[in-house]
């Protein structure tokens, strides 16, 4: 009895320490699937698009040897976890004309966890 009750006890001190959502790499890189088929996490090894490896606090258009679109040469933005939160939600709409045609993502979870992963990556 003692021993369950001392487990309920850091279960509920546990809990009430992480904050009700918490951004999870590990399901961030399930979402990452989506972009894969045209990026890659490799920093030597351009896709369709740009590398990724890095990604999170680089500058916009900065991968030398890749063919940016003049919109997003122009874009001039760092990619924070801020800015790419907004990009990610709907690339066309935050950069117009770019090359990358991807709809988006609309859910605020897959987004948060999609970053938390890119951070990683460094
Ligand atoms: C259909 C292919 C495609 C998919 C899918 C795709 N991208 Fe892209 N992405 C591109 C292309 C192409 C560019 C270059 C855009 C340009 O030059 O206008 C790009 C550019 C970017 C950039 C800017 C990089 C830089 O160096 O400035 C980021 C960030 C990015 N993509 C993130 C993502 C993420 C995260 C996903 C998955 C949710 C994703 N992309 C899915 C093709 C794609």
């Amino acid at each position: 009895m003692k021993v369950a009750c001392l487990a309920f006890s850091v279960v509920a001190i546990l809990s009430a320490t992480v904050p009700s959502f918490a951004a999870d790499p590990a399901a961030g890189k399930t979402v990452f699937g989506k972009c894969a088929l045209c990026h890659t996490i490799d920093p030597a090894k351009k896709n369709i698009g740009p590398t990724l490896f890095g990604v999170v606090g680089r500058h916009s258009a900065s991968i030398e040897g890749y063919a940016y679109s003049p919109a997003m040469k122009a874009a001039d933005k760092t990619w924070d976890e801020a800015t790419l939160d907004v990009y990610l939600t709907k690339p066309q709409a935050f950069v117009p004309g770019t090359k990358m045609t991807f709809a988006g993502l609309p859910n605020a979870d897959d987004r948060a966890n999609l970053i938390a992963y890119l951070a990683t990556l460094k």
